[in-house]
């Protein structure tokens, strides 16, 4: 049948692939590159570019939706989930990636109503890949339908994270130091590749068995959320508790078991909200 978000779904799978084309030809150009918060927060015109099709496309066909995206975030728009329907909207996740040509580069776009997400759409715009996941109606890669790991002993898991930007000596200890505790704990590998939301959609794939991370961003975590979800994974606070979309830190993995496991072993690197900046 025809679920009440069908067009929505359909239109961000056009724009994502839109957008992954400009990207794509990007890539091999000349970069003018900015910096955010941090000397390792970047931002390029591409991105402004990517956000601003996407969210004007989206407004044309849906005015009364409002919008959460990156680098409107980034100069000074709020950052708040209401009821009303809100896409939530990274137009290059793996911006350093991307001025560096290391070929694993996203656009990600997630739709939430009511506070609950609905649907995302990720796009691996160098290797052509869209991943898609519908709350209900499973997650796919290219069509073919996603499922997670069942690992549950950490000491057989693949770990994937990110860095997050702040670079400071303290939290650089606290980062390294949960890196360590997971090698300690005797993890198969730790992995960094420079896109949380293509971290988490090889996770959904099961190429990995657990993600966590501190300092990303509701916008690195929308649609990759519903993805993992419908792919039969859990995606928890790194408390333990459950999710907050808000709060800059999160744990993925196939099992419950497993995301247990890192969330008891992580300590906290405090980034603050997205909702209150
Ligand atoms: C960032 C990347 C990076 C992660 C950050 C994200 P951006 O997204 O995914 O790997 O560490 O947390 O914000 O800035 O390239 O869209």
């Amino acid at each position: 049948g025809v679920g009440p978000w069908d067009e929505c779904f359909e239109v961000a799978v056009q724009l994502a692939l839109r957008a992954g084309q400009i990207i794509r030809k990007a890539l091999t150009e000349e970069k003018r590159v900015s910096t955010k918060t941090s000397a390792a927060d970047l931002v390029t015109e591409t991105d402004h570019r990517v956000e601003d099709l996407i969210v004007s496309e989206l407004r044309k066909r849906f005015p009364s939706h409002r919008f959460i995206a990156e680098e409107a975030t980034a100069s000074g728009a709020k950052c708040v989930l209401t009821h009303s329907p809100t896409w939530i909207i990274d137009p290059i996740d793996g911006t350093c990636n991307f001025v560096h040509r290391f070929p694993t580069v996203a656009v990600s776009i997630g739709f939430a109503v009511h506070q609950e997400l609905e649907f995302g759409v990720i796009h691996h715009c160098t290797e052509e890949r869209l991943y898609t996941g519908r709350r209900g109606q499973g997650a796919f890669c290219n069509g073919q339908r996603l499922q997670v790991s069942r690992e549950t002993d950490l000491a057989k898991a693949l770990v994937l994270t990110e860095i997050g930007p702040k670079r400071d000596p303290d939290t650089l200890k606290v980062f390294l130091s949960d890196m360590e505790r997971l090698l300690h704990a005797k993890a198969h590998g730790v992995r960094v590749i420079g896109s949380s939301t293509l971290a988490l959609c090889y996770l959904a794939s099961g190429a990995a068995d657990a993600y966590y991370q501190f300092g990303l961003h509701c916008w690195d975590l929308a649609a990759a959320t519903v993805i993992i979800r419908e792919a039969g994974g859990i995606v928890i606070d790194t408390s333990g508790g459950p999710l907050d979309l808000m709060s800059c830190r999160v744990v993925a993995a196939g099992t419950r078991e497993m995301a247990v496991l890192i969330a008891q072993a992580l300590q906290t690197i405090n980034y603050g909200r997205d909702d209150e900046k």
